[in-house]
């Protein structure tokens, strides 16, 4: 039995691992944090730093190949494995989606359009980008953000940037030009070793706090707003030469263009729906393009609404449980802290 490495711990890593075992592979989960989400239903756990020397090496001698579930694993890490073992996604997908700098030039290069955007080094770069987008913008840091951390908005000119370079931690930024979209929605795709993709329906996506909600599909947006979504996931999956599922996230812009925000190199929390409403999950999906395992037919058989279940939402459990065409998914998280997630379900529609 071959055994899939997986670097991160968490939900994601957790819901690959249950799909890996469903193929007759075995996992091993290299995270730091004892007990973590996905080491409770893998095989194995090495509790190590994700740039630990040894516990890459060990992660690389007991594994046949590796994969990761969140897009902050150290390039230098995937690549030390790269050595020894297949790596997929490729190396070269972390570059690209660590820092979103990088990521809008490679989304343009690709022909795909991203909102606008300045790099940001100092107070005075912020404020001419400022000016030049007419005082609005999305100030985002280059790097490691996520469920809205790490952004600041401007929705006009009277918004005051004073301070803001400082508030943001002086590191690397990016300005953005403000998006006035109608819809975001997302879409999971995947490509095999041999350059098949496949495409699961977009989702629409509302968000929380910065944090996904809800993710409905199908979206209420035209046959060629998903057409052009799926077809720029598609350019972007062959441009880096991809093995594995990707997110791409999308504005809709009130003409129904769609414009690219972030890519997400692993699994994604806007695929959740596909355990429930398609045969084969974005999870097993992953597991089959990293295999070199046929994919899966992604299309789907019901409509459906996933939600999140964030922080005390986890109270809701009991009554979903009692719900009919609810499929529950909780991820083994001890404490329920506020804008943790704990869990999610999707309803069939
Ligand atoms: N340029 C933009 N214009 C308008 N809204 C934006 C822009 N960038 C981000 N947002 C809003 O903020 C949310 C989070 O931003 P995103 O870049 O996706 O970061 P994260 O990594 O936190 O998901 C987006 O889903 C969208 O709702
Ligand atoms: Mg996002």
């Amino acid at each position: 039995m071959k055994t899939i490495g997986i670097i991160g711990g968490g939900q994601l890593g957790r819901m690959l691992a249950m799909a890996a075992a469903r193929l007759n592979f075995r996992t091993v989960v290299l995270e730091p944090q004892p007990d973590c989400p996905a080491a409770q239903v893998a095989n194995d756990q090495i509790v190590a730093a994700y740039d630990d020397p040894r516990g890459l090496d060990e992660l690389a001698r007991l594994a046949d190949l590796i994969t990761y579930e969140f897009e902050n694993v150290p390039v230098s890490a995937a690549e030390q494995l790269a050595r020894s073992r297949p790596v997929f996604p490729p190396p070269k997908a972390l570059e690209v989606a660590q820092d979103r700098l990088v990521e809008k030039r490679f989304i343009n290069g690709c022909g795909i359009a991203t909102a606008g955007f300045h790099p940001v080094d100092s107070q005075a770069d912020l404020e001419a980008a400022l000016a030049e987008f007419g005082g609005a913008g999305v100030l985002k840091t280059r790097r490691l953000g996520y469920d809205g951390k790490g952004q600041r908005v401007f929705r006009s000119a009277a918004d005051d940037p004073a301070g803001a370079y400082v508030a943001l931690g002086q590191v690397p930024l990016i300005l953005e030009s403000f998006v006035p979209f109608d819809r975001e929605i997302s879409v999971i795709a995947a490509r095999a070793p041999d350059g098949t993709t496949a495409c699961f329906d977009p989702a629409e996506n509302v968000h929380r706090n910065g944090i996904l909600h809800t993710s409905t599909v199908p979206p209420s947006v035209g046959g060629s707003t998903t057409e052009a979504a799926r077809k720029a996931a598609t350019t972007i999956l062959d441009a880096l030469g991809y093995v594995g599922v990707i997110g791409v996230e999308f504005f809709v812009l009130a003409d129904g263009g769609v414009v690219a925000n972030e890519i997400a190199p692993r699994v994604h929390n806007s695929g959740h729906w596909t355990e429930a409403a398609c045969v084969v999950s974005q999870f097993e999906q992953h597991i089959r393009a990293i295999a070199g395992l046929p994919l899966g037919d992604p299309s789907r058989h019901s409509d459906c609404v996933m939600q999140n279940l964030v922080g005390d939402d986890i109270a809701r459990v009991p009554d979903l449980l009692a719900e009919r065409n609810v499929l529950l998914h909780l991820y083994g998280k001890a404490e329920a802290r506020s804008g943790r997630k704990m869990g999610h379900f999707t309803r069939l529609l």
